[in-house]
């Protein structure tokens, strides 16, 4: 239940960056953008790492949700701190016709995983 508690805890922190470095890079801020992403993207690693040492130390999700949603789910979560890795430099070179097309990717996966995250929290507290 502890990882289930801290990814709680995390994941409106990550979210609320991507909305911050979202907006900055609409606004064109991209001084601002770069430094938030650059916070969202170390702070989304540091999480990785922490869940992933959790996970290490034997602590577990116990879910009920159905298979279909924890696959759906696992595959974007892979993704996203990939995705992190081709946006870093992409970004700071300043690569255009990768870095956006892949930032409203990265933004529409986010919220797939927000999505799905909650099916499973749900169906983790019994509402589903
Ligand atoms: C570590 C990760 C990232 C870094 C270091 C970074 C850095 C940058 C920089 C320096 C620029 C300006 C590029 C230029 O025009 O020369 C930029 C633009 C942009 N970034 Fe990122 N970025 C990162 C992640 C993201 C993410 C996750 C998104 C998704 C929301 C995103 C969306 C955009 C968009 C839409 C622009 C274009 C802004 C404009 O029209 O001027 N970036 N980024």
């Amino acid at each position: 239940m502890i990882l289930l508690y801290t990814v709680e805890a995390l994941v409106p922190i990550l979210t609320v960056q991507l909305v911050w470095a979202a907006a900055m890079a609409m606004r064109k801020e991209k001084e601002r953008h770069r430094r938030m992403a650059i916070i969202h993207a170390a702070s989304v690693w540091g999480s990785y790492i922490l869940v992933w040492v959790m996970m290490l130390m034997g602590h577990a999700f116990k879910g009920t949700a159905a298979k279909w949603i924890v696959d759906i789910h696992q595959v974007i979560i892979y993704l996203l701190p990939a995705l992190l890795l081709v946006q870093a430099p992409t970004g700071l070179k300043g690569v255009r016709w990768v870095h956006i097309p892949l930032g409203v990717t990265y933004v529409i996966l986010w919220v797939a995983a927000l999505v799905t995250g909650a099916m499973i929290f749900l169906s983790a507290r019994g509402y589903m």
